[in-house]
């Protein structure tokens, strides 16, 4: 089986997207599971920049069938401009499939987002106010509508209108804000229906027939292992399942499907939004990482948090996704620093934790314990091979892999497809 899930490790941002183009060109399949177009995956191909937010990363091949799972919510017009914007690079989307079980989301989830973060205050999460956690909100609460009633216009204005009706007493009573109006949403929607329906298809079974013909298939992770709703730091995390046991559910396959499972993992560490953050550094270092790294969000623009390394979190990852293998990402960026630190352990009052904590109040008593190693001021952007790294480069590698107990088989050493250095072929 040549089946692989590509997971990020951290909290977003790692550099998916990236992975997934490269190995899209080998792949037939690459199939997203998760999440709507919160996701901001950026691939750069001859000095190109694309940024995706809902459309898989193969969509750059023109052999690859890209798949919308089951487990996305899916926005129609954040679709459409998608689609247009790649079209209008040439870039072929005639390969997309839409599952017909994914969730919809509409203008009141994206208020209904907006108005609650709001309502939170200091408390806020930070969301991308895409309408993610009220759409997943709609399909816990069993009044979601699927793509498969949108394209029926009878049992979608069925289900639209008790929708509106729903969310319009709660956004005059509760929020005492403007209420939806069932014409103007239902026949916007009725336009994307058409726009999208030749995509639409039942996927699990595109996915499943791929599996079975020896086809080699990418499950694409949008966020990260510490966004997900149960194993990340709860509840500055996003509404679905990131980790690779989201994949099982969100496209439809069976866990036994997935044989291999790589991290993708930051050579440092970053989050966008509110929560806790062991290794932030609010300092010229911090400042130094997030110049040199560009962490600025692909879908809000947002100043990105920066700090060192934490293996507690990774080594975390690494359990929860069962882990065979690591990408390390952007390790360019750590050109230029005399020493670079990896946070080891955490030393919480008089106690030292190996393991992630789960309550947010212990979380944030959490000092980070480091270990020191020697930087390499050399730029690697243009490094081909393993060997060509700085010795400090390897050996800061090296740690990673005895820190987590997986193998690094790849090094990215810029954001171009092709820099790209491969210790070990993932399929
Ligand atoms: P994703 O959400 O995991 O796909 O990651 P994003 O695209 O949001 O953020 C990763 C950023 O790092 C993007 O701007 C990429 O172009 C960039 N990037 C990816 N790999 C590398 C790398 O090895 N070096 C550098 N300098 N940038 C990289
Ligand atoms: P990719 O796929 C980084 C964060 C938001 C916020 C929290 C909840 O590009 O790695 P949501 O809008 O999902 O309800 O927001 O999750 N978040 C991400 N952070 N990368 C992402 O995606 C993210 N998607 C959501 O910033 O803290
Ligand atoms: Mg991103």
């Amino acid at each position: 089986m040549k089946t692989v899930a590509i997971v990020g490790s951290q909290w977003g941002d790692e550099g998916k997207g990236k992975v997934i183009d490269y190995l899209a060109t080998q792949a037939d399949v690459v199939v997203r599971g998760q999440g709507g177009n919160n996701a901001g995956h950026t691939l750069v191909v001859d000095g190109k920049k694309y940024a995706l937010h809902l459309i898989p990363s193969g969509v750059l091949n023109p052999e690859t069938i890209n798949v919308i799972g089951n487990g996305i919510v899916f926005d129609p017009k954040g679709f459409l401009e998608e689609l247009a914007k790649l079209n209008a690079d040439n870039i072929d989307t005639k390969n997309i499939k839409i599952s017909d079980r994914a969730h919809v989301i509409f203008p009141y989830h994206k208020e209904l987002d907006a108005l609650a973060e709001e309502a939170r205050g200091d408390n806020k999460i930070g969301t991308t106010k895409k309408g993610i956690g009220p759409c997943y909100m709609d399909k816990t609460e069993r009044s979601g509508i699927r793509i498969c009633d949108l394209m029926d216009k009878d049992i979608f204005a069925k289900k639209l209108k008790a929708q509106i009706d729903a969310k319009n007493k709660i956004v005059k009573n509760i929020y005492g804000a403007e209420e939806f109006d069932f014409d103007a949403i239902y026949n916007e929607y009725l336009g994307y229906a058409e726009q999208i329906r030749s995509y639409v298809d039942d996927t699990s079974v595109v996915v499943y027939e791929a599996i079975k013909a020896g086809k080699k298939v990418l499950f694409e992770g949008a966020q990260g292992t510490l966004l997900d709703l149960d194993l990340g730091t709860y509840p500055f995390v996003t509404s679905s399942h990131p980790t690779s046991g989201g994949f099982s559910v969100g496209a439809g396959v069976g866990p036994n499907m997935i044989k291999d499972v790589v991290g993708i993992v930051k050579s440092y560490t970053t989050r966008v939004g509110e929560g806790p953050f062991v290794t932030e550094l609010n300092d010229e270092t911090g400042d130094k990482i997030r110049t040199q790294g560009r962490e600025f969000g692909t879908t809000t623009g947002r100043a990105r948090r920066c700090g060192w390394f934490d293996a507690v979190i990774v080594r975390y990852a690494a359990r929860v996704n069962g882990l065979t293998s690591i990408s390390l990402m952007l390790l360019d960026v750590l050109t230029g620093f005399d020493t670079v630190k990896i946070c080891t352990s955490y030393k919480m009052g008089d106690k030292v934790l190996r393991e992630f904590p789960a309550s947010l109040e212990d979380l944030a008593k959490c000092e980070p314990i480091y270990e020191e190693l020697e930087g390499w001021s050399e730029d690697l952007t243009g490094m081909e091979t393993y060997e060509e790294l700085p010795e400090n480069a390897k050996k800061y590698i090296a740690k990673i892999e005895e820190l987590v107990g997986v193998n690094v088989d790849m090094v990215s050493v810029g954001p171009n497809r092709a820099q790209t250095i491969v210790r070990k072929n993932i399929f």
